[in-house]
């Protein structure tokens, strides 16, 4: 099957970090576009940039089905378009130092105060993007929200890594590159755009960001356990929270003809979000057994280790005569 039929990569299931170079078949700079919408100026980058590889990365289907099209019809060897929250994508899928150039263009503004927390570009953001770019490789960014703009500049300006390519912050003009279409609808209605031109210096930021550790699927066995039924009654939510991440325990199924019980749970580490099932099974006369359900493709990271051990915890504090009698947890 040729890379064309395959489609779009989904990001979860991908080796961390990828390969790059293997699934591109060549060796080769790195470009990545973040949020990339309908594809026009990942395209026209790979067009003009025959000798890079570019990886997009965009979280909406519909945006990686139609641009997925045009890289078929196009018949693009140099792009690849993976399915991916941009956090993740540069954590999990991009080793350290890995990239030459980086495009942000138009992320969306989030315009009302309540919302400002859900803006990409902060200053984590910029230095993940710091342990991804290698020294003098570049960062692009473009925006047509004018308070994005000045929190843009303040993030990058107070960023040990980045220097700006430009004698300012950013400039009003760029002819130089495809117009998107974010970027031509600002530019009809009259907005003012913004585009920052950045470059990763030599000081390296704080954090270098290896991508996560990969463990075997952890288990926990509990002995001395009352009845399934009774853990269930004795579940309350409850949050964890560590330097490793947080972890919350949203809800608890019961299953109707099987013995087991399912626990909704939130894991958040670093730029990785996942949402997936503990389960507790009773295994014998009075011992449980904490796994993590196969559902949704879960990854087990450190993270996730914790989340079972933080289960066991928990139901040892409603049930204090249970023990953990064996686990292959690694904290
Ligand atoms: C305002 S649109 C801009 C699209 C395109 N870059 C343009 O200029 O026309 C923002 C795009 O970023 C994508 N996006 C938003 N948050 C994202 C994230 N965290 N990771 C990846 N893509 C994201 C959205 O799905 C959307 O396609």
């Amino acid at each position: 099957m040729s890379r064309e039929e395959w489609g779009f990569l989904e990001g979860r299931w991908l080796p961390w970090p990828v390969p790059w170079h293997d699934y591109f078949g060549r060796s080769a700079p790195l470009l990545v576009e973040i949020g990339f919408g309908n594809g026009q100026f990942l395209l026209d980058l790979a067009a003009r940039r025959e000798e890079a590889n570019i990886v997009g990365v965009e979280i909406s289907q519909p945006s990686l089905r139609s641009a997925q099209r045009k890289v078929s019809s196009q018949q693009r060897k140099n792009v690849l378009l993976v399915h991916a929250l941009a956090g993740q994508a540069l954590w999990t899928l991009c080793a350290p130092q890995s990239l030459s150039g980086v495009f942000i263009n138009f992320p969306d503004p989030w315009p009302k105060a309540s919302h400002r927390s859900r803006r990409l570009i902060d200053q984590p953001f910029l230095s993940l993007l710091a342990a991804r770019l290698h020294p003098q490789a570049m960062l692009d960014i473009a925006t047509d929200d004018a308070q994005y703009a000045l929190e843009i500049a303040r993030h990058l300006a107070s960023h040990q890594s980045f220097d700006s390519r430009l004698p300012t912050p950013y400039v009003h003009e760029d002819n130089t590159r495809l117009r998107t279409k974010y970027e031509s609808l600002a530019r009809a209605q009259g907005r003012l755009c913004y585009y920052f031109k950045w470059r990763r210096n030599k000081t390296p930021g704080e954090s270098h960001y290896p991508p996560p550790r990969e463990l075997a699927m952890p288990h926990l066995i509990l002995s001395s356990a009352p009845h399934l039924s009774a853990v269930a009654r004795a579940f309350e939510p409850a949050t964890h929270s560590g330097e490793w991440g947080t972890v919350r325990f949203i809800g608890m199924f019961e299953a109707r003809d099987y013995e087991s019980l399912l626990v909704d749970t939130f894991i958040d580490e670093i730029a990785l979000t996942q949402r997936l099932g503990l389960t507790i099974r009773a295994r014998g006369e009075d011992a449980l057994i904490i796994g993590v359900h196969e559902l949704g493709f879960p990854r087990a990271t450190p993270a996730v280790h914790h989340a079972i051990h933080c289960l066991a915890s928990d139901l040892i504090q409603r049930h204090p005569y249970m023990q953990i009698l064996s686990s292959n947890i690694k904290l």
